[in-house]
């Protein structure tokens, strides 16, 4: 039976270290603030104009395809989970297949947020076991930086998020108990709009009217967004972080342990915990709920805040870097955020 197996992982982050004294200089907000409550110590911004989310998505999938022992030919199918694209349409995989010279290959973008590379994963993983695919590069970026509301009035959100990439080559093998053995996908949609950027998008097209001709007459500029929306900071994340919070540190621990339930395994079986970093204090809860001893579970938020779709596969990335993840080793990757969605892997290295 073909199973999927990480072939080849890279990742890559921006130069510009940003501390929290930094933030300090554009907000009300303090150094002990942002790590008793996050964990964080500083983050990296991409480059204003010569970074992207596909090109730092680019930096990540050479490293993952090399070590691989593929070229960029043999990629079969892309699978880019973002949520800050470098367009608002087209997605950033087919960036990444002409910027990497692929063969014209399919690409996916997936709209998971924080859940979005176990999401990703968990598509390429259906493809790989049906025989459609061989060689599929799964990818987790964000730029964050381009888009934060950097005053006071956006300090809970700007403080926490940063910016990389991770990219990982899943591959077929026959090989028996090794590769992805499940995955678990979840959302709720009641609670969408906690953890939301508003706009642009067509929910809100107040400034469409009857007849047609008027609304082509709207103001340039007010198309996607008014002045009210920029007014309301509309045009920033919203995150109403308590009570995203309060959902995480129960939906982590259950969708582990759906996983672990499914496959007959405990927490004991767990060699690698990789949660999604959205907080310090969510992953230590998680850790305690479960019992799980410090050299099981895998955090790097101090360095790189919250990436999003990519906070996984850095994390997944480094760990396995530092020879935390060992052939054999049973891997579980987890995550939960915006949708709400949340998500789990578990993988025998
Ligand atoms: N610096 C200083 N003070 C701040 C800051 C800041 N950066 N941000 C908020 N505060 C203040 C608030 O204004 C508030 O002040 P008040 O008591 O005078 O009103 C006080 O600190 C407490 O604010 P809370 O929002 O209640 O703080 P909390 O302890 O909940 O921490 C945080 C906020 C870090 C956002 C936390 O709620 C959290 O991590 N939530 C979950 C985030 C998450 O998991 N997101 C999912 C992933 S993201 C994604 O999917 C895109």
């Amino acid at each position: 039976m073909l199973t999927s197996k990480i072939a080849g992982i890279g990742c890559y982050v921006p130069a510009n270290k940003i501390t929290n004294e930094d933030l300090k200089e554009y907000m009300d907000t303090s150094d002990e603030w942002i790590q008793e409550r996050t964990g964080i110590r500083e983050r990296r911004y991409a480059h204003r104009t010569e970074e992207t989310t596909t090109t730092m998505a680019v930096e990540a999938s050479k490293i993952a395809i090399e070590r691989a022992g593929i070229t960029a030919q043999d990629i079969d199918f892309i699978v880019f989970a973002t949520l800050s694209p470098d367009y608002y349409f087209p997605g950033c995989g087919v960036l990444v297949q002409r910027a990497m010279q692929m063969k014209e290959i399919g690409a996916l973008d997936i709209r998971n947020q924080c859940s979005g590379f176990v999401y990703a994963l968990s598509v390429a993983d259906q493809f790989i076991k049906t025989g459609m695919y061989k060689n599929i590069l799964v990818i987790g970026s964000e730029k964050h930086s381009f888009g934060l509301d950097f005053s006071t009035r956006g300090r809970n959100i700007s403080v926490i998020f940063g910016d990389g990439a991770g990219a990982v080559v899943l591959q077929a093998t026959e090989k028996e108990g090794q590769g992805i053995i499940s995955t678990h996908l979840h959302s709720d949609g009641h609670s969408a709009e906690l953890l939301a950027m508003y706009n642009p998008g067509t929910h809100a097209n107040h400034w469409v009217k009857e007849p047609l001709a008027d609304y082509i007459d709207a103001p340039i500029g007010e198309m996607f967004m008014s002045k009210e929306m920029i007014d309301k900071a509309q045009n920033f994340p919203f995150m109403d972080g308590p009570a995203v919070f309060k959902k995480a540190i129960v939906k982590f621990p259950e969708v582990i342990m759906e996983a672990l339930i499914k496959n007959g395994l405990t927490t004991a079986d767990i060699n690698m915990l990789i949660p999604h970093q959205a907080n310090l204090r969510i992953s230590q809860f998680v850790q305690q709920k479960l019992a799980l001893r410090d050299d099981q579970v895998f955090n790097n938020i101090q360095q790189y805040g919250n990436t999003t779709a990519a906070s996984i596969p850095i994390a997944l990335c480094e760990a396995w870097q530092q020879g935390k993840i060992k052939e054999d080793d049973l891997v579980c990757l987890a995550a939960f955020g915006s949708g709400f969605t949340w998500a789990s892997a578990l993988i025998r290295w």
